[in-house]
């Protein structure tokens, strides 16, 4: 985060207190991430950010980080900005970073950034100091709004209003190394309290993963035994350069490491189930599972976790751009 105080274009003789990035979870202090959340929980739309203008800077593809940021910030009667990379100058060769400038140059205050690249949203902070620059999913680094979003739905299921998150087990099960959510989370939830275990095939879970604070295990049935929450991530087969180096067979992988609806029968039938999507049905989860069709078997709250996309993102953009 930065103290530089910088002129709004257009906001004739209004300064605010400077960027207030969001690049990571392990880099932004809990209490921040608590009153995100508190926020996010009571959000109703508004005018707050009327005359305030924000930008999308996706050099990846995305439906729902995207749109629930562009929803966001119309909820909170923002200018938005959608920068098409399909069609801007990135592909004369301009550079990330002029792009992020450029659009600074046009009155654009903050900016969500996604990029196939690990820091790429902190190189955009770090060289454009005017913009207020929110992580969107950067390689296989960070999430930070989804697992704002995921601590939101979690809490809102266990009624946990206040984010404690102590003696909830939460099991993340799936392509753990590539996963810029599954780092998020691990950061977030387990600095909420809860007990994170990862789980998957070891070539996708390495035992190294436990230096980011969660348990490991290569057995998904004794994993999700007794979790409260199941957190399903999908395989990025786009990081591989060969499907054969992720997994023996997709069927293999399924039978193994799929919420299956026999797997989902015998779960705590308290527990939720999570994905943040995209989801690849009937590989790592039934469709059935996904879509909460089975009776007696644990709720799916996936269509919770998009919605909640909306109130964090809402909550984060007041935090970002709140005037001095
Ligand atoms: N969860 C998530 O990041 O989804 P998108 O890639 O569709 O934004």
């Amino acid at each position: 985060m930065t103290s530089t105080s910088v002129h709004r274009p257009g906001a004739t003789g209004t300064r605010f207190s400077g960027p207030r990035h969001l690049i990571s979870i392990r880099s932004t202090p809990l209490e921040r991430l608590r009153h995100i959340l508190a926020e996010a929980r009571n959000f109703t739309p508004d005018q707050s950010l009327r005359g305030r203008t924000f930008a999308t800077l996706f050099f990846e593809d995305s439906t729902r980080t995207r749109t629930s940021f562009i929803v966001a910030a119309q909820q909170r009667s923002a200018t938005v900005i959608e920068l098409s990379t399909a069609s801007s100058s990135l592909n004369k060769g301009e550079t990330m970073i002029d792009t992020a400038a450029t659009l600074a140059a046009l009155g654009v205050e903050a900016v969500a950034v996604r990029a196939r690249q690990a820091g790429a949203a902190a190189l955009i902070a770090r060289c454009v100091p005017q913009l207020c620059v929110i992580n969107a999913g950067d390689g296989r680094h960070e999430h930070p709004t989804q697992a704002l979003a995921d601590a939101l739905t979690v809490a809102e299921s266990f009624d946990r209003p206040t984010f404690d998150f102590q003696n909830l087990r939460v099991a993340i099960v799936g392509d753990i190394g590539a996963s810029r959510v599954a780092r998020s989370n691990i950061a977030l939830l387990g600095s909420l309290g809860a007990q994170v275990t990862c789980a998957g095939p070891r070539t996708l879970v390495p035992e190294s993963l436990a230096s980011l604070g969660c348990k490991i295990s290569w057995s998904m049935d004794e994993t999700i035994a007794d979790a409260d929450v199941i957190i399903m991530l999908r395989i990025q087969f786009e990081r591989y350069t060969t499907t054969n180096s992720t997994i023996s067979s997709p069927r293999e992988y399924r039978a193994h490491f799929g919420l299956t609806e026999s797997r989902a029968r015998q779960l705590n039938p308290d527990a939720i189930i999570m994905h943040p999507g995209p989801t690849n049905r009937g590989l790592e989860i039934d469709p059935a599972v996904a879509d909460g069709a089975l009776p007696g078997v644990p709720r799916s709250v996936i269509r919770d976790q998009v919605s909640n996309g909306v109130r964090v993102r809402a909550a984060l953009l007041n935090d970002c751009l709140a005037e001095s």
